[in-house]
């Protein structure tokens, strides 16, 4: 399966620097021919961006996409953007749920759910993120807590082929956050392929699962070398180009020695 790298950029570029940023990143992808057909870059940036972004990329293959999609076509949602109005912009796909908006944001299940039913009307790419908090993740009932997630996001969703999954367990993400243990990530990853493959049958087994939550380029290899990763999303450590390519050089150099796991397997209740 391709492996496929990308930053979320959160609340950060305007879009002269979103151009750079593409433009760098399209200079390498250019440079390297051949990696298109190993490596899918993506990038999720601002919505105010995206236009600028789209104008830079080319024909270079790098996805730009957006941080969240709302669910409705278009009307009176003050604030919110749809998925025509992206699909318009020249994105590629839409973060769905990440922690921070169901965190911060009233991202329920429910919503995530109508949000993936959304782009599936319009064709446009989602990666989904789920991953279990804190608490769950202490009581050792992870597995059970992302499994819920994804029955609960998959309720009338019938678009694999335009899914990619983003494991990223709450308590690794940003400042603060804990690089989870790749064993423990390992185990994560095969229990969503299980998870998958029983919801869409052989399409299941093509979705892409990628790991997040505090990947740099001293850890990336570690998880890229997991059997069962597709590739990585990566936050703050890739908000700058020049980091953006160091952290996925170090992705395609290999894995360092890995330590024998020290955190539970998420294969609990
Ligand atoms: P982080 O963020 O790499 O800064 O932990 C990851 C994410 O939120 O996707």
């Amino acid at each position: 399966m391709i492996f496929h790298f990308g930053s979320n950029l959160k609340m950060n570029q305007g879009p002269e620097e979103a151009r750079s940023f593409v433009r760098k990143i399209r200079a390498w992808l250019e440079a390297m021919p051949d990696r298109g057909a190993s490596v899918q870059l993506w990038a999720a940036l601002s919505y105010t961006n995206l236009a600028a972004a789209d104008g830079e990329r080319g024909g270079s293959g790098l996805w730009i996409g957006a941080q969240n999609v709302h669910w409705e076509d278009a009307g009176a949602f003050t604030g919110e953007i749809s998925p025509v109005q992206l699909n318009a912009c020249g994105a590629t796909f839409a973060l769905v749920g990440h922690a921070e908006r169901r965190a911060l944001f009233d991202e329920t299940d429910e919503r995530v759910a109508a949000k993936l039913r959304a782009c599936a009307r319009h064709g446009l790419r989602a990666i989904l993120c789920v991953g279990e908090s804190r608490d769950a993740y202490g009581a050792g009932t992870g597995g059970a807590f992302v499994d819920r997630q994804l029955e609960l996001a998959f309720a009338g969703y019938e678009a694999p082929h335009l899914l990619i999954v983003l494991y990223e367990p709450v308590w690794s993400i940003g400042d603060g956050g804990r690089a989870a243990d790749p064993g423990y990530v390992d185990g994560a990853l095969a229990r969503i392929r299980s998870f998958l493959t029983r919801r869409f049958g052989d399409a299941g087994t093509t979705i892409p699962i990628l790991y997040g939550g505090s990947v740099d380029a001293e850890n990336a290899a570690d998880y890229t070398a997991l059997m069962h990763c597709n590739g990585l999303g990566v936050g703050r450590a890739a908000w700058r180009a020049e980091d953006f390519l160091n952290v996925l050089q170090s992705c395609l150099r290999g894995p360092r020695q890995v330590a024998a796991a020290s955190q539970p397997t998420p294969a609990g209740p």
